[in-house]
């Protein structure tokens, strides 16, 4: 073969790797999307900012004080929702002080929300684990965990990914999982999802408008 046949063939074959890389990583990001996606919108107003009514879903859990809970336990309330895992080395605890910090921030409006933290991994988050951790972000959060079926159940509902994952380098198992904190209303209408990118300053903005 000559040299420019030679060039053409690599150049097609890093084309179709760099074709199945973006195609894969899609995928992934999908799995990573809620149904519910309408984060690339700006806020609206505060009247019209229903993104989804009736958002989640009945679910009975254990609290970080060891008392069992359901949806009932927090309705008529406005609530900031986030599913992650105790053991997660970064993300879930920047996203729990993110919300801490959005909720002090919007004073008065900001001591009407619950701040709720639910584990999506049960077997190793269990009330104690929850107790010391939520205590390390702010004293109102609320810790929920529960019975494999039981998360298994409020992650179906809230429409939450999450895997477990195990690193052939690490002896312990990780858990991949959806980040996206839920603005909740009191008559349960989800207002509004933060993600990754989204600041405190952000969450406390949105507060401020809506409640
Ligand atoms: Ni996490």
């Amino acid at each position: 073969m000559n040299k420019r046949l030679i060039r053409i063939i690599i150049i097609l074959v890093l084309g179709l790797g760099i074709s199945a890389a973006i195609a894969a990583y899609q995928i992934h990001q999908e799995q990573n999307t809620p149904a519910l996606d309408i984060t690339k919108k700006k806020p609206q107003p505060a009247s019209t900012s229903i993104v989804s009514e009736n958002f989640g879903g009945p679910f009975t859990l254990t609290n970080h004080l060891g008392k069992r809970v359901t949806e009932k336990d927090y309705e008529g309330k406005w609530r900031l929702k986030y599913f992650g895992f105790t053991y997660c080395p970064a993300i879930c605890p920047t996203e729990l002080q993110k919300m801490a910090a959005a909720v002090d921030a919007a004073g008065e409006k900001g001591k009407k929300i619950i701040p709720i933290f639910i584990s999506v991994d049960p077997e190793r988050d269990t009330v104690e684990v929850m107790k010391d951790y939520v205590e390390l972000f702010h004293p109102r959060l609320i810790g929920l965990t529960g019975s494999v079926e039981e998360i298994d159940a409020v992650k179906d509902a809230y429409k939450v990914y999450a895997a477990k994952e195990q690193d052939e380098t690490m002896s312990d198992y990780t858990v991949d999982h959806s980040s996206f904190v839920y603005l909740i209303d009191p008559e349960n209408n989800l207002r509004r999802i933060f993600r990754i990118q989204d600041k405190a300053s952000d969450i406390t903005e949105f507060i401020e408008q809506v409640l």
